[in-house]
């Protein structure tokens, strides 16, 4: 088995990102602080968190708990989208709950998610994005957050972006996998210098790709368990996987890549050509009125 080190990535400001991070979305209460400690043990320098994950303290505490010098840890939060009025608020509460006075990268969504009286998608399409980043620059400016970044931006939306920013995003963090590579949108970012981070890289709650007989029969060969293939896919094509595990055997074996070769980056990257084998994990369909073209394309 071929084991490199984990390599960590350049933003467009010139900071460092360390190229595996910790994913806490649905890590429960009780356990995701544990996770974090031994994550952090383990030798994982990146968390990926978020106000509306409701675990922020306690992955503060496990930060703390794990004697590892907070400069050494790229920690991400993101705007709760309820917040779009007020930026400034959500990462108020985000660093109160994170104990910490500044944050390496601070993301916002592009999305409302109250629903209508009916359960349906309460979206306020009126919303300018462009007042959002703006409140974005000005939170990057007071110094509480080293980069700002967004989620879930399909290419229309980041061409929309682009007439009024005065400060680009440094990542884009949208699902992907095998199962939905998002082909356009990651060359459209990597053209424009924007990192892109893979959420869900393994399918989400359960890892459900990496049962699928392929990603199997590439881990044999390499003789590393299918979830590495699935976190390797993106580290070895500059992309930064976020991934979550409670599990400390799952933690461990996680933080560890293979170099794939041209054959199995080929099969990765065609993987969801095949008949079933293309799909999105996560719902609401971000961005489906109007981007994610190449998912639009096989649907
Ligand atoms: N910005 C956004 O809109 C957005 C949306 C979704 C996610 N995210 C971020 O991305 C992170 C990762 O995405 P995700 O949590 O949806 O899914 P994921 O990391 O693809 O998968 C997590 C699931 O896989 C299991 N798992 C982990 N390692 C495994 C392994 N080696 N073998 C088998 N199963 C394994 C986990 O269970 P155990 O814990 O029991 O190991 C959990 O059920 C999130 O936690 C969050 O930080 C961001």
């Amino acid at each position: 088995m071929n084991t490199p080190e984990i390599p960590s990535f350049q933003l467009s400001n010139g900071n460092s990102i360390p190229g595996i991070g910790l994913g806490t979305w649905l890590a429960p209460p009780g356990e995701v602080g544990e996770a974090v400690v031994a994550a952090l043990k383990e030798g994982y320098r990146h968390i990926d968190c978020a106000l509306i994950y409701k675990n922020e303290a306690e992955v503060g505490q496990g930060i703390k708990r794990s004697g590892v010098p907070r400069e050494e840890i790229f920690i991400t939060s993101k705007l709760w989208n309820t917040f779009h009025p007020n930026a400034a608020e959500s990462l108020r509460r985000s660093l109160e709950d994170l104990g910490t006075d500044y944050l390496d990268l601070y993301n916002g969504s592009n999305e409302l998610l109250p629903v209508n009286p009916d359960g349906s998608r309460s979206v306020d399409r009126g919303w300018d994005m462009s007042k959002t980043w703006a409140q974005m620059e000005e939170i990057l400016a007071s110094g509480k957050v080293k980069a700002i970044g967004v989620c879930n931006w399909s290419v229309p939306y980041l061409e929309e972006l682009k007439k009024t920013w005065r400060v680009k995003p440094v990542v884009n963090q949208v699902e992907l996998h095998p199962s939905l590579p998002q082909h356009e949108l990651v060359q459209w970012c990597k053209k424009e210098g924007i990192l892109v981070e893979a959420y869900s890289p393994l399918g989400g709650s359960g890892a459900p790709i990496a049962s699928d007989s392929e990603i199997v029969r590439i881990a044999k060969k390499h003789d590393v368990a299918p979830a590495n293939i699935l976190i390797s896919f993106h580290v070895n094509q500059g992309v930064v996987p976020l991934v979550k595990s409670t599990s400390p055997s799952r933690l461990k074996s996680n933080f560890q890549i293979v170099n794939l070769d041209d054959e199995d980056l080929k099969t990765l990257n065609e993987f969801s050509k095949q008949p079933g084998k293309a799909k999105r994990y996560n719902t609401p369909l971000w961005g489906w009125d109007l981007g994610f073209s190449d998912w639009y394309e096989r649907s």
